[in-house]
């Protein structure tokens, strides 16, 4: 089955939109396989973020995600890594929908309060890098036959 990662950055950890954004992904029918709040090391921002390496936004966005704790959840079902990018909205806050995270809570791009992982693989690699194996836990949640048809 899918899994992705999705990051609760640090603006949202302080704004106390934690609960709010997890609500509306769980709400939605994931299963929540690993959550743990973290300070985020320069080692891992700069892995997580290789592939912005060298934008000009990029010193800017490691400094962003190792400022204060972030919340890391990895979920699993059937469209996790679609999903999850549908709930949170574009990139640009002030281009995402009503209705999204971003598009609700969010104004500048630099402080957009979420990542969700843009692909099957990257969700997979994503959530490997930043949990062990022994934080991601394996259950059955009641009631997921009505969420996913198969
Ligand atoms: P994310 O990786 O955080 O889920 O966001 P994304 O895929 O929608 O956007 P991406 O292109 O991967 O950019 C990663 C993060 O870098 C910051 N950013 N700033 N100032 C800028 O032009 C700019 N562009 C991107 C955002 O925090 C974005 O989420
Ligand atoms: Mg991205």
């Amino acid at each position: 089955m899918e899994r992705t990662l999705l990051l609760i950055k640090p603006d949202a950890v302080q704004r106390g939109l934690m609960g709010v954004i997890i609500s509306r992904v769980e709400q939605r029918g994931l299963r929540m396989i690993g959550m743990k709040l973290m300070r985020v090391s320069r080692t891992l921002a700069e892995t997580h973020y290789s592939i912005h390496q060298g934008k000009p936004f990029y010193d800017k966005l490691i400094g962003y995600i190792t400022s204060a704790p972030v919340v890391a959840i990895a979920w699993q079902g059937n469209r996790a890594v679609a999903v999850v990018r549908q709930v949170l909205g574009a990139t640009d806050p002030t281009a995402a929908s009503p209705g999204t995270v971003r598009g609700d809570y969010g104004i500048d791009i630099g402080r957009n309060l979420t990542h969700g992982s843009d692909s099957i693989e990257n969700g997979q690699a994503e959530v490997k890098l930043w949990f062990t194996a022994d934080e991601l836990l394996d259950w059955e949640r009641i009631g997921e036959e009505w969420v996913f048809e198969t």
